[in-house]
């Protein structure tokens, strides 16, 4: 890899001399139905919007045309599950007729454009039809993952207001049937907003109980429509600035963010993600080892491959155990990806069960050429390796929901930039990236500050959050006027190479996935016992950070501290779920403070993760972190 040989820098400066020709020259990859009226308004929407005027739909770019141009017989989704022991291909032209025929049952549903539909699904070939479906006839969908509690979906049940859920009889994780349809009937319990209809999968591993009125057997329905309904239906011309979907994600409180994502300007960063930066053409194989319930999955699963003419692979599966540590490199041989995009977690997973990669050797790899990871910094051991292993170049890449797509990444097809390990490598077109401090101020190279974004942000990026302007404004854009707060801390090297380091908020990355701690301390602080809490992440081998909360218990409670702790893990799983990976809860007599009261959490993180500390001089009474530091080397934390 050399420098010198890759089109990035000319390309990002023909960006930045000319960012509305560029991005109206990418946008000719799309069909439109009408062509925007201009590529970007500085005067629309909240920081200006792109693609205004224009008409358009994604299913029909994601779908119909590959099929008008001849690719109705390709594998559009080949669906993998070492967890069921199926496999299932779908071709583009039995896409088409599937998302014709769910966007005709969702019509029937009373389903109308802009309306909402939320899947609460597992990884099958119906949630990415269901996607799809939404999309063909114009209403916004909001994928909730599997792993969340019926109170989460409930909030996400409150904000959007779906008319219609489609939703399974369950999940699998292995060893065990995640049964959803009685957490969704709790959720809708739970929830003020009451959908007018629940479309139900039933899975041969359990059969959920229907109720009258109100939920749907999706086969059932299905079989009818195939006969009577709006069978063909047709794709509905949208506005580019319409919303395609909204996307919760973690905030700093227990309320999710709604990202919300436009039709036009996603569909063409994502095309030009394809080819420029995965190295990827038309009619190859890409598989995003993520979840459908995440941005990652969203993007790199449904969208960025479709919209490209590629098959992608949905695998229901886990890197490990389902049934080996070799479940990968048989996905990637079997099906013949030319990429792997998943979280360096899953690479962790697999290098911990089977350290020299032995199970390697029962697989070729021939048309394997780059592995891609993201949803977490990507620890140098991971990466040399994976490298190591696979010998394929090792691309880490960063990006967040809120954007859909890179913000800093190796652009292969482009031609690979030289890694620098533990740097994602450089912003991509459309992404002016800064270091500054807390004034706004742009630091030298190598010093480590706030990373922000100039205005406006590239097409793909969030344009607000859902019906919350104003939040949207106060939560990124308000701390550094003019710029884009990515709540991301780093620096920037000679090279222009960015380094992320960790969140600036009180967000945590657990096996790359977001949570809120402030949204788990909103839940301790709920059980009767505890008078104040504090949840901070703490280094984890695999997971890369999990969380762990300390609890001041209310004074008079005399009950065995170990029970009470016990109860505050089982509250966390019940109210947001097993994906909080929460399974440590320590009860404390006091919390260490400043004098001013804010809680010491970099202190603790720093005693809890074994680093060198030194005592704070604002701290109200030293002796705390003593005990402190006895109560985690208790549960055999910290050195
Ligand atoms: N539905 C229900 N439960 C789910 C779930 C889903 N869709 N996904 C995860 N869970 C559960 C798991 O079963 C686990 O439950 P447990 O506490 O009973 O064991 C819990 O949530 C935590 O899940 P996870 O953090 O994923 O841990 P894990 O031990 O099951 O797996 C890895 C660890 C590393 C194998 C896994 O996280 C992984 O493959 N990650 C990389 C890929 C990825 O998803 N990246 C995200 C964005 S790119
Ligand atoms: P999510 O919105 O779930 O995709 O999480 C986004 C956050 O994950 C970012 O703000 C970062 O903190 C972190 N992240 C994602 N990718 C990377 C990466 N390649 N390097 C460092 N941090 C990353």
């Amino acid at each position: 890899m050399d420098a010198r040989s890759s089109r990035y820098h000319e390309t990002y400066a023909r960006w930045q001399r000319d960012p509305v020709g560029f991005w109206g020259e990418a946008a000719e990859a799309i069909d439109w139905f009408e062509k925007p009226k201009a590529v970007f308004d500085p005067n629309a929407g909240i920081y200006g919007r792109w693609y205004t005027g224009g008409v358009c739909n994604t299913c029909f770019n994601a779908v119909d045309r590959h099929v008008d141009a001849g690719r109705g017989d390709q594998a559009a989704i080949i669906y993998d599950s070492p967890l069921t022991g199926q496999k299932r291909t779908l071709t583009y032209h039995r896409l088409l007729t599937e998302t014709q025929v769910l966007g005709g049952m969702l019509r029937d549903l009373g389903v109308e454009k802009g309306d909402r539909v939320i899947l609460y699904m597992p990884m099958v070939p119906e949630a990415v039809i269901g996607m799809l479906a939404c999309a063909r006839i114009g209403a916004i969908h909001s994928v909730v993952f599997g792993g969340f509690a019926a109170r989460e979906l409930a909030t996400r049940i409150d904000d959007a207001k779906p008319k219609v859920i489609l939703s399974a009889s369950c999940g699998l994780e292995p060893g065990r049937i995640v049964a959803y349809k009685p957490l969704l009937d709790e959720a809708i319990t739970l929830a003020a907003h009451k959908p007018d209809a629940c479309l139900i999968l039933q899975r041969p591993q359990a059969q959920a109980a229907l109720i009258e009125g109100r939920d749907r057997d999706w086969a059932a329905m299905r079989d009818h429509a195939l006969i009577y309904a709006h069978s063909a239906y047709r794709c509905v011309p949208v506005e580019a600035t319409d919303p395609l979907y909204i996307l919760y994600t973690s905030g700093t409180t227990g309320r999710p963010k709604g990202v919300v994502r436009d039709n036009g300007g996603h569909m063409v960063a994502l095309t030009w993600s394809m080819r420029n930066l995965y190295g990827i053409e038309p009619g190859e194989v890409y598989w995003a080892a993520s979840d459908l319930g995440w941005a990652v999955g969203h993007s790199y699963i449904v969208y960025g491959p479709l919209f490209h003419g590629c098959t992608s692979i949905l695998y229901e599966g886990k890197p490990v155990g389902t049934p080996d540590a070799g479940a990968f490199w048989r996905v990637i041989a079997e099906h013949g990806c030319a990429a792997l995009f998943t979280a360096p977690t899953a690479f962790r997973a697999i290098k911990k069960e089977d350290p020299q990669g032995k199970l390697l050797a029962r697989y070729d790899l021939k048309k394997f050429r780059t592995l891609f990871l993201a949803g977490e910094r990507a620890d140098p051991d991971t990466i040399i390796w994976a490298e190591k292993l696979l010998k394929v170049p090792v691309i880490d890449h960063w990006w967040q929901t809120e954007t859909g797509w890179c913000i800093a990444g190796n652009p292969v097809g482009l031609g690979a930039l030289p890694v620098k390990y533990g740097s994602p490598t450089v912003p991509m077109p459309g992404y002016d990236v800064r270091v500054v401090d807390e004034s706004c101020r742009e630091l030298a190279a190598s010093t480590m500050g706030s990373i922000v974004i100039k205005l406006p942000l590239p097409p793909s990026c969030l344009p607000t959050l859902w019906q919350a302007d104003d939040r949207f404004r106060e939560s990124y854009l308000t701390e550094f006027p003019g710029y884009y707060k990515t709540a991301d801390a780093g620096f920037k090297d000679e090279d222009g190479y960015m380094f992320v380091m960790g969140r600036t908020d009180d967000i945590i990355n657990v096996a790359g996935h977001r949570l809120s701690t402030g949204g788990m301390e909103e839940v301790l602080a709920s059980h009767p016992d505890v008078a104040e809490c504090a949840v901070l992440g703490i280094k984890d081998e695999l997971k890369g950070e999990v969380p762990c909360g300390f609890v001041v218990l209310k004074s008079g409670v005399d009950r065995q501290p170990a029970e009470i702790e016990k109860e505050c893990v089982a509250l966390i799983r019940e109210k947001i779920g097993p994906v909080a990976s929460f399974r440590l809860a320590i009860a404390v007599a006091r919390l260490p403070k400043t004098r001013s009261g804010k809680i010491l959490r970099g202190t603790i993180k720093k005693i809890a993760d074994g680093e060198p500390w030194t005592m704070p001089a604002t701290i109200d009474d030293p002796a705390i972190l003593d005990e402190i530091e006895t109560a985690l080397k208790g549960k055999g934390v910290g050195a």
